[in-house]
């Protein structure tokens, strides 16, 4: 039997950013997975597969529609899907492979198998016993079913974000069951590659919480981009057969009942925690009504020795949320001051153009009595953007009234998901507004329209 400092149950981001945070501090540290690849839900069937498929049908669209205009003559690129599923299948296993030689590097025991958790210090995978003198528990999350709908996943006809990305053809039409990260990000991939989808969601805005003027854009530019939407609608029941699937639902607004009917029909509904088979109720450990492990701000569950992160816990279940508090726990654990700050956890969606917030949004501040002021900037005024036929979006700065201390960050346009983190690190030093439209920014770059949403917070921006 094993003796270990610290087992990590789990390889996703959570996990292995622990236990090779744990590693680099000088304890001995194994990780449970019971997967064929590490990396888990992120790496294997989520974040990394869906980029590749997002970047290969961003390049068609950019061929079908810009090509030409920049003096690029010649037939657009036939879609060959086999490859496509080759090219993602090749990064999930580059991906894969790399936090495996990670492991090797520093020196991890992966124990291949479902883990258990028979006693505190314990960690039973397979027939086999570890002891540990700390256990993380980095279990993840999986698709949950859709509220109080009786829907079945098959993976083939009705798919979740699993199936999806594993579909033997790509489908003339699609139903999305809602308007969240995945719903959008996936039926923009299918929507690019000739696929009809329609999207129905239960709220009346996409994206739930986010910031309410970059909502109204972000549906305004999927809509010109072929995606159609039915908001306010509650998705009752899916009746599928070998090849089609009927999706019922009720409007809202009038409790009218109607059905629509698609080749694939994709539930994005939402994840939840999982835990199962770990033998946590035996072990006693608190749980809220959710299904997240409960812990403190240490990310110690109420039982000593055993701590849990990312998806299975409170938070947004996002792979960097994960990571830090991985790297967090970790140092905890190593007697260190592991901190994670939750007010400046940036969100992305891959769609293009890229959608990015971190901090407040304008409702929040409202909703909270902050006086606050919002400086905007389009990126129809960044020439960058201009040339390459992506200045639809805007940056919104929020700042403190009175301070301008930047608040919250709000961006839609080309390379979102990267300019948000100049506006982070900001944040993290306790910036205002003034300091980052201070600071020079290269010419001819997407980061100007950022300095002149900083800019447009006091005497206002040049390009507008
Ligand atoms: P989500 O929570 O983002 O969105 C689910 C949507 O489904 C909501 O808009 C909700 O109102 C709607 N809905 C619920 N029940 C419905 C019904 N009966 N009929 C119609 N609509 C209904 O969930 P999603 O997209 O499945 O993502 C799961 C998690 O994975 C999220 O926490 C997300 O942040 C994370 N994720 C993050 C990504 C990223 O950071 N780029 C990518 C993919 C997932």
């Amino acid at each position: 039997m094993a003796q270990y400092d610290v087992i990590v149950i789990g390889s996703g981001p959570g996990g292995y950013v622990a236990a090779i945070r744990c590693a680099q501090l000088g304890l001995k540290t194994a990780c449970v997975e019971g997967r064929e690849t590490l990396g888990g839900t992120c790496l294997n069937v989520g974040c990394i597969p869906s980029k590749a498929l997002l970047h290969a049908s961003h390049q068609l669209h950019e061929a079908e529609h810009n090509f030409a205009k920049m003096g690029l003559k010649g037939k657009s690129p036939s879609v060959d899907w086999k490859q496509m599923l080759t090219y993602k299948n090749e990064t999930i296993e580059a991906n894969t492979k790399g936090i495996e030689f990670l492991f090797k590097k520093n020196k991890i025991d992966w124990l291949k198998g479902w883990g258990a958790i028979p006693a505190a210090g314990k960690v039973k995978v397979g027939d086999e016993v570890h002891e540990a003198k700390n256990i993380i528990i980095a279990s993840g999350s999986e698709v949950s079913p859709v509220p109080g709908a009786d829907v079945t996943v098959d993976e083939k006809v009705v798919v979740s974000s699993t199936g999806a990305l594993e579909l033997p053809k790509i489908p003339k039409t699609m139903i999305v069951i809602g308007a969240g990260v995945i719903g959008l990000e996936l039926g923009s991939v299918y929507s690019r590659l000739g696929t009809k989808v329609e999207v129905i969601e239960f709220l009346d805005a996409i994206t739930p919480g986010m910031d309410a003027e970059v909502q109204k854009t972000f549906q305004k530019l999927l809509t010109k981009q072929g995606l159609s939407f039915t908001m306010g609608a509650a998705v009752q029941s899916v009746e599928a057969s070998k090849t089609k699937a009927k999706v019922n639902y009720k409007l809202r607004k009038d409790d009218s009942e109607h059905t629509a009917e698609a080749d694939v029909v994709l539930v994005a509904t939402g994840r939840r925690p999982y835990t199962d088979g770990l033998g946590l109720a035996e072990l006693g450990i608190e749980m809220s009504e959710r299904g997240q492990i409960k812990t403190d701000s240490q990310w110690r569950t109420n039982v000593p020795g055993i701590y849990a992160i990312g998806d299975c816990i409170d938070g947004p279940m996002l792979a960097h949320k994960a990571e830090d508090e991985g790297m967090a726990a970790a140092e905890v654990i190593a007697g260190k001051h592991g901190h994670v700050n939750y007010g400046v956890i940036p969100g992305v969606i891959y769609t293009h153009p890229e959608v990015a917030n971190v901090g407040m949004t304008e409702e929040q501040l409202k909703d909270a009595g902050v006086a606050y002021k919002a400086g905007k900037f389009s990126f129809m005024g960044n020439g960058r953007a201009k040339a390459n036929f992506a200045a639809d979006g805007f940056v919104k700065i929020l700042a403190d009234k009175n301070t301008d201390r930047i608040l919250g960050a709000h961006i839609i346009g080309p390379m979102a998901g990267d300019l948000i983190h100049e506006i982070c690190v900001a944040m993290e030093f306790g910036a205002s507004a003034e300091d980052l439209a201070l600071t020079c920014h290269a010419h001819p770059t997407y980061s100007e329209a950022v300095r002149e949403a900083a800019l447009a917070c006091g005497d206002g921006p040049i390009h507008m």
